[in-house]
């Protein structure tokens, strides 16, 4: 049993869980996601920008929650990730530390702001972790280990991002799985230089599923799939794709649990029916 386990008083909950009846973690830590790796639990991740998601999706059992800078098209409506900054991610990230009380929450660090080097990325995750965030998460392998290691040497543990990273599209070439044939290698080495640098996970975006085994078989670290097969240890989803509130097609990877775009419009134009006939506020909704 790993420090993480549950102590079950009856066979019916003896399933050690990271949430659920019987766990004994009351704040998710990234010792508790490797331990889940190594009892075989699988866990979702989901990206949350404000204070009801956040306290919605802790309280329903989301133990890492993401300030991606998927905030960038999601809440900010810029065209692509590359635009969003620290200064407008920061306010998201303690809105959702202040609003979950068990969840590990995961700040994005945005384009621009710890390629320099690792003086640059430790400055930025400083700024993220004082807001609030128990870790930052950044994108690229072998070429960020430096910055992964001057993190975990300061305390600051990091989750890595490799595989298609989006701040990196104007030199992949757009929207691209990666990990076919000859590039297969360049990721498994790119997983090995992250789990090696000291973060504590790896998000695989868009790596064949195949590639995708080999690393999550190979990596002491759990592995947190998007568009990457059935057997990483863990997926994430951004909340908007995967609740239907984002309109248009979804990428392949995505499964919408809902619609919510509909709810929503339904409420909309219900409220201004009845405003336009009359009929909103009624006498109980006012005072006398
Ligand atoms: O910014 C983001 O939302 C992400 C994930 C979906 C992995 O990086």
């Amino acid at each position: 049993m790993t420090s993480s386990s549950t102590s079950p008083a009856s066979g019916a909950d003896e399933i050690p869980s990271l949430y659920g009846p019987g766990t004994t973690v009351k704040r998710v830590r990234t010792r508790h996601l490797i331990d889940a790796k190594e009892r075989g639990e699988k866990w979702a991740m989901l990206t949350s920008y404000d204070q009801y998601t956040a306290a919605l999706f802790d309280e329903a059992g989301i133990p890492a929650l993401l300030i991606g800078d998927s905030a960038a098209n999601n809440v900010y409506g810029y065209e692509t990730t590359l635009q969003v900054s620290v200064d407008e991610l920061l306010p998201l990230v303690a809105a959702v530390a202040r609003s979950t009380k068990r969840t590990l929450v995961v700040a994005d660090l945005p384009f621009g702001s710890y390629e320099a080097g690792p003086a640059q990325a430790l400055e930025t995750a400083v700024r993220f972790m004082k807001a609030g965030a128990h870790a930052v998460k950044l994108e690229g392998g072998r070429r960020m280990a430096a910055q992964i290691r001057a993190l975990t040497d300061a305390g600051i543990p990091v989750m890595g991002h490799i595989g298609f990273t989006p701040q990196s599209e104007h030199s992949i070439g757009g929207y691209r799985v990666q990990g076919r044939d000859a590039q297969a290698a360049e990721i498994v080495a790119d997983a090995h230089a992250v789990a090696d640098a000291g973060a504590f996970a790896v998000v695989l975006e868009m790596v064949t599923s195949s590639v995708a085994a080999e690393i999550t078989k190979q990596l002491p670290i759990p592995t947190v799939g998007i568009g990457a097969g059935p057997e990483t240890d863990a997926q994430v989803l951004v909340w908007q794709d995967m609740a239907g509130l984002r309109g248009g097609k979804p990428p392949r990877f995505v499964k919408r649990y809902a619609d919510l775009a509909s709810v929503l419009q339904g409420a909309v134009k219900a409220y201004a029916d009845e405003v336009r006939a009359g009929e909103f506020p009624a006498r109980e909704h006012g005072f006398e």
